[in-house]
């Protein structure tokens, strides 16, 4: 065990500075100088990806989050109508499935019940076909699909999903590129995201450089019973990642909102015993948030932003810290600003004395319902 976690206390710390290796592993002989290879779906996948006219994305936990980001990125890149939903939610409901629909499964282990149970289902709704980004090769989901690209995060310890989730990311970026080409995305345009996620392993590589001013911060968390995370757009999503992977292993409250929901609820529970942490890269919402983190100030709330360097974010730090992320650009920054968070959780976690890789009450697989 000690042996196989080298130099890291906890297999998930271990697997969280994998990523840069992962997320280029899984990239790796897809991506090309002109832009995505042909086929890396499987042989059959160029007849069904240029029919796909729309998409369900199915799956459980962390794995459905990556969904909830690709549905940002397809729907802005590839113009294509994209629901995202849990698995244990979609297989008991009576779901509409428009013409020339795609169903896509997304798990770690390709053995998760309800994602399965759910795959299954959709043979009967009347798909265009089965898509599954999977991390296990010889798993049940990737067995049936039809179409499938394998992760390659390498078998993932810890219990709570990391270099999983962000090569679920790096596999879903590849799909919208493929999708964005055929359906019209302008070839500069395209280009450029290429070339972005070419970069992102080099980006993971310099947010992993965080840890020990995030170490800093975590000794702030340790002594509270809840925090709440904030972002807007796809970094939404990354807010749900980071709030998911602080209960799971840290047992502090977490919940995450979309930023402009804050005045819907959650302000009211804002006070100085409240840690509010935003996801901030730049961007086009990004004063939208800044006003979002505005109310927090003003009810005395904590903030801990991470944010690009963006103008104006320097000032957010009076109440609270500013963690700056190089996010890589607009595309990728939603993988990238994912580490931080995972490390922040993960040193609470150690700080609180939890067992880290093996949470109380959780299994890294859940193959029963
Ligand atoms: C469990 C694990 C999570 C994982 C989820 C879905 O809850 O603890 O880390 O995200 O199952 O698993 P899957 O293998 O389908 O991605």
């Amino acid at each position: 065990d000690a042996v196989e976690r080298g130099e890291y206390r906890h297999y998930m710390q271990k697997e969280i500075f994998e990523q840069p290796r992962a997320v280029a592993d899984t990239l790796e002989a897809r991506i090309g100088p002109h832009g995505v290879l042909p086929n890396i779906f499987g042989i059959d996948s160029d007849a069904l990806l240029q029919a796909t006219r729309g998409l369900h994305i199915i799956a459980c936990g962390t794995s459905y989050h990556a969904g909830l980001v690709a549905k940002y990125w397809i729907e802005e890149y590839a113009r294509l109508p994209v629901s995202v939903e849990v698995a244990s939610e979609y297989r008991y409901r009576d779901a509409v499935v428009p013409a020339d629909t795609l169903f896509v499964a997304i798990s770690q282990s390709g053995e998760t019940a309800d994602t399965l149970a759910a795959m299954r289902e959709s043979r009967r709704r009347g798909y265009l076909g089965t898509l599954v980004i999977c991390n296990s090769p010889e798993s049940s989901l990737v067995r049936e699909a039809d179409l499938k690209l394998m992760t390659r995060a390498g078998p993932e310890i810890g219990v709570a999903s990391t270099k999983a989730f962000t090569t679920q990311l790096a596999g879903l970026a590849l799909l919208t590129l493929e999708l964005a080409r055929r359906n019209g995305l302008d070839p500069q345009r395209y280009a450029t995201l290429c070339a972005e996620l070419q970069h992102l392993p080099r980006a993971i590589e310099s947010a992993l450089k965080l840890e020990p001013a995030i170490i800093e911060l975590a000794g702030e968390f340790i002594h509270h019973q809840h925090a709440l995370f904030l972002g807007r757009g796809a970094q939404y999503p990354v807010a749900l990642e980071g709030s998911l992977k602080l209960k799971e292993i840290s047992y502090i409250h977490a919940e995450a909102y979309p930023a402009g929901e804050l005045k819907h609820g959650p302000l009211a529970l804002v006070d100085e015993h409240m840690p509010v942490v935003a996801v901030a890269p730049n961007g086009p919402l990004l004063d939208k948030l800044k006003s979002n983190l505005q109310e927090v100030r003003a009810r005395g709330g904590r903030l801990i932003v991470f944010a690009d360097g963006a103008a104006g974010m320097d000032d957010m730090a009076k109440h609270g810290a500013m963690l700056r992320v190089e996010s890589g650009g607009s595309f990728i920054a939603p993988a990238v600003f994912t580490v931080p968070l995972q490390l922040l959780a993960y040193h609470v976690a150690v700080l609180r004395g939890t067992d880290v890789d093996q949470p109380r009450n959780l299994a890294k697989s859940v193959t029963v319902e």
